[in-house]
C-alpha cells in the first residue's frame, strides 16, 4: 500500500513533466507502443509482469502508467508486481511524438480472475420427494467469483448437461450470483443426481484447463405409482401337480409399494410379499390369483390364472414316496373306487413294486376286467387321465 502511494505520487510527477495526461492520448496512432505479452490473464494475488517497447527514436519520451508494481526502463520498460491486487486496471504505455505535443498510447488489457469460493445447489422452497409433472426450481449459487462476464454455469442431471447459462454482468470484482433452472420431474428422474458447475472461460491466455468449481450433488426423489418390473407373464399358467408354483409380481414405485395377494383357496395365508410361492401345488391351488400392488400414488392389479395338471405318475416318480399325495388316504386317486383304473399304477412294469395295491398276481387283462365293475365315471376319469 505504501508503494501504491509512491506510484500515485510518481504518476502526477510524470504528467507534470510531460505536461499532458495519458488518458487524453491517441490510442489509434501508427507506431504504437508494443506490450509483450499483448494481454494478460492473472489470478488475483498472483505475480504479474509485462514489457513495453516503442520505436527507437521515441525512447526518450516514453513511459508506463500502472497502478502497482515496479518498472525498469532500459530501452524497453519492464514492469512487474509480485501480487496482482487490483481488480480493474489497465496499464498504459505512451510516448510523446517528436516535434509535436501529441501522445501515442497502448493499453494492456488484464483479466484478473478468482474462482468461486463455493458453489451451492438447492431446490427453491422445496424439500423432500417431488411429484411428477409439477414445476420445481433448481438454484445454483456461485459465491464470490470474478470476473462474472467470463463465468458459465452448467446444470447437470447425472452426466447430462441440462442448461448452460452465461451472465450478462460486467462487474470486475468478485460477486455472488444465483442461477435458476425450472425442472418438471418424471418417474425416470427418481434417484437422479442434480448438480451444477461454475466454469471461468478465460480464453487461450488463461489457465488450461479453465478453473471449474462444482456443487454438491442432490439426489431427487420423485413419487410415482407402482410399475410392474417383471416381464409379462402368460395369461394362463399350467403347472403339474406337486410342482413348485412361484408367482412374481415385483414392482417398482416411490414410495416403495406394498403387495396384497388374493388367492383362489384359503389353503395359504395371504402373502404380503412380491413373490408368492407354493412348494407343492395341489388341484385345489388352481384358480385366479390377484396381486394388488399399491403405494400412495396408485394401485395396480396383476392377475395370474393357474391351472394345476393332474400328474400321470411314472415309475421313478411318486409311487414309492410315503409323503406323496398319491398315498394319502384323503387323496382321490387312492380311494376304493380308483384302485383298478387304467392309470399307470397298474401297468406291467409297476405291478410288483412294494407299494402296489394289488396283492394278487393279475395280468393287465384281468385288471381291466375288474375295472368294469367300478362305477362308470371313475373309469372315464381314469381313461381320460391315462390318455392325457
Ligand atoms: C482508428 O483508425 C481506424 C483506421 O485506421 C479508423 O477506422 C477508426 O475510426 C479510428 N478510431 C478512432 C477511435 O479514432
Ligand atoms: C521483459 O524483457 C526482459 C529482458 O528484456 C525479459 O527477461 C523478460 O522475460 C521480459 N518479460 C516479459 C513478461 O516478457
Ligand atoms: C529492475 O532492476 C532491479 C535491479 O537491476 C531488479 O532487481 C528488478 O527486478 C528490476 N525490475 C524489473 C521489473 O525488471
Ligand atoms: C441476459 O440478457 C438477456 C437478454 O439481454 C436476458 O434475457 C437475460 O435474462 C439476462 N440474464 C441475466 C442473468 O441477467
Ligand atoms: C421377480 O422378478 C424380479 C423382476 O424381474 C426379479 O428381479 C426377481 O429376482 C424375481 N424374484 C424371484 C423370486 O424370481
Ligand atoms: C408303464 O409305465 C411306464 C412309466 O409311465 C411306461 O414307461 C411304460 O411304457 C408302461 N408300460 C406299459 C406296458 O404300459
Ligand atoms: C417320470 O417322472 C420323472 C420325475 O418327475 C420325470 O423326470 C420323467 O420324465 C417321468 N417319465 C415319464 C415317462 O413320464
Ligand atoms: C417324497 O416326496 C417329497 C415331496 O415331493 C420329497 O421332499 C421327498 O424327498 C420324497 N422322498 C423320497 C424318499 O423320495
Ligand atoms: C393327506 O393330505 C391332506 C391334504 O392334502 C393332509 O391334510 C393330510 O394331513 C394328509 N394325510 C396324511 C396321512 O399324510
Ligand atoms: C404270476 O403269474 C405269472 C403267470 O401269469 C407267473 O409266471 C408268476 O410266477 C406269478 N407270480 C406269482 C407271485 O404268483
Amino acid at each position: 500500500m505504501l508503494f501504491l502511494r509512491v506510484v500515485l505520487l510518481v504518476v502526477p510527477l510524470m504528467i507534470f513533466l510531460c505536461g499532458r495526461h495519458v488518458s487524453g492520448c491517441d490510442r489509434n496512432c501508427t507506431d504504437k507502443p508494443v506490450f509483450t505479452p499483448s494481454r494478460l490473464v492473472v489470478k488475483y494475488g498472483d505475480p504479474v509482469a509485462a514489457n513495453c517497447s516503442v520505436c527507437e527514436d521515441c525512447l526518450d519520451l516514453f513511459g508506463l502508467e500502472t497502478p502497482l508494481g515496479e518498472q525498469n526502463k532500459t530501452g524497453t520498460i519492464s514492469w512487474k508486481a509480485s501480487e496482482m491486487t487490483e481488480w480493474d486496471s489497465t496499464p498504459s504505455c505512451y510516448y510523446t511524438k517528436k516535434d509535436s505535443d501529441d501522445q501515442c498510447c497502448s493499453d494492456l488489457p488484464i483479466t484478473v480472475y478468482q474462482p468461486p469460493d463455493n458453489v451451492l445447489i438447492r431446490f427453491v422452497g422445496h424439500t423432500g420427494p417431488m411429484f411428477e409433472g409439477r414445476y420445481y426450481t433448481l438454484q445454483c449459487e456461485v459465491q464470490k467469483v470474478a470476473p462474472i462476464e467470463n463465468l458459465i454455469v452448467i446444470f447437470y442431471k447425472g452426466q447430462t448437461a441440462l442448461d448452460k447459462q452465461p451472465y450478462n454482468g460486467t462487474n470486475k470484482k468478485p460477486v455472488t450470483t444465483i442461477y435458476n433452472l425450472v425442472i418438471i420431474p418424471s418417474e425416470e428422474d427418481d434417484g437422479a443426481q442434480y448438480w451444477c458447475e461454475a466454469k471461468l472461460e478465460l480464453g487461450p491466455e488463461g489457465p488450461q484447463p479453465p478453473p471449474v468449481v462444482i456443487s454438491q450433488k442432490i439426489t431427487a426423489s420423485v413419487y410415482y405409482k407402482p410399475r410392474l418390473e417383471a416381464i409379462a407373464h402368460p395369461v394362463l399358467i399350467t403347472i403339474p401337480e406337486g410342482e413348485r408354483l412361484q408367482l412374481n409380481c415385483s414392482a417398482v414405485g416411490n414410495p416403495s409399494p406394498s403387495y396384497t395377494w388374493t388367492l383362489p383357496s384359503e389353503r395359504l395365508h395371504s402373502s404380503r410379499s412380491n413373490v408368492l410361492t407354493i412348494d407343492s401345488v395341489t388341484p385345489a391351488d388352481g384358480g385366479l390369483y390377484t396381486c394388488s400392488v399399491s403405494n400412495s400414488r396408485g394401485t395396480i392389479n396383476v392377475e395370474f390364472k393357474v391351472k394345476v395338471e393332474i400328474n400321470n405318475h411314472n415309475a421313478t416318480n411318486n409311487h414309492h414316496n410315503a409323503t406323496n399325495n398319491h398315498h394319502n388316504a384323503t387323496n382321490n386317486h387312492h380311494n376304493a373306487n380308483n384302485h383298478h383304473n387304467a392309470n399307470n399304477h397298474h401297468n406291467a412294469t409297476n405291478n410288483h413294486n412294494a407299494n402296489n395295491h394289488h396283492k394278487e398276481n393279475k395280468s393287465l387283462q384281468q385288471q381291466y376286467q375288474q375295472q368294469t365293475d367300478s362305477p362308470r365315471h371313475n373309469v372315464f376319469h381314469a381313461l381320460s387321465s391315462a390318455l392325457f
